[in-house]
């Protein structure tokens, strides 16, 4: 495999805290292997800066296998970077060009302030899941797989739902910072499946009501969202929302 390096400019959003005005700052990223995930390149780049006796820049990662969520940043206008269906940890240097100038700034979102540079606080996202991410289980011994028959399209739907790893590309991608594709992925998961029906109802009214009490916009069905997100979670799961709060509305 060819193994190449390349030489680039990275305007880098440097914020000190929540409150501090920011602005971007220029850095030179030379050497830089085409092998390395843009992660690794952040390290290579902090590690100079460190030794330089400058402040790191700050970004967020846990698993940097496209898992967690962590690691959520704008490149280059794009939430997670250029590449179809892959976190910014997944993300690799092949993707850019020797001499290219690369743009990284935080989401953009009032629900999601910068805690520093390219860092947000995502909790808002914690308290939708709170308000009703979970199903009543009996305590006791764990039933038999197969004890509770489940259509295959639905479970293959449940699943692809619970695929969203919480990252917030949605809503920095939308327009309107609309929470919609997160809080739908989260709704269907239960939704779809027998587990979810004792707090069907009131699952989806208390996580909806959380969303707008966090501030997020209306969704006015762009695809901006479907587009960006790294798990490429389906718009269908906002049809099936608005449906679930509809039916969830006339049984008041
Ligand atoms: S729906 Fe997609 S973009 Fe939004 S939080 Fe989940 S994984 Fe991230
Ligand atoms: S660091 Fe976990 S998804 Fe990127």
């Amino acid at each position: 495999m060819e193994h190449k390096t390349i030489n680039l400019k990275l305007k880098v959003w440097r914020q000190a805290n929540t409150n501090a005005p920011g602005e971007f700052v220029t850095y030179d990223a030379n050497n830089i292997s085409t092998e390395m995930s843009f992660l690794e390149m952040f390290d290579v780049l902090n590690e100079r800066l460190i030794t330089e006796g400058k402040d790191p820049i700050a970004f967020d990662h846990d698993c940097r296998e496209g898992i967690c969520g962590m690691c959520s940043m704008h490149i280059n206008g794009r939430a997670h970077g250029p590449w179809k269906g892959t976190t910014t940890c997944q993300l690799h240097m092949r993707a850019f060009k020797d001499g290219e100038t690369i743009t990284v700034e935080p989401w953009r979102a009032a629900a999601f302030p910068v805690i520093k540079d390219l860092s947000v606080n995502r909790s808002a996202f914690d308290r939708i899941q709170q308000a009703g991410g979970y199903v009543s289980v009996n305590t006791g011994n764990a039933q038999d797989g197969n004890a509770l028959p489940i259509d295959k399209d639905k479970a293959d739907a449940a699943f692809a739902a619970a695929a969203c790893i919480g990252c917030g590309a949605c809503v920095a991608a939308c327009k309107n910072s609309s929470a919609m594709l997160f809080t739908s992925a989260k709704v269907s998961q239960y939704a779809l499946l027998p587990q979810g029906e004792p707090e069907r109802n009131s699952r989806v009214l208390n996580m909806v009501a959380q969303m707008d009490k966090e501030g997020f916009g209306a969704c006015t069905n762009t695809g901006a969202c479907e587009a960006e997100c790294p798990k490429e979670i389906s718009l269908s799961n906002i049809a099936r929302l608005n449906r679930e709060y509809l039916s969830a509305q006339l049984s008041l």
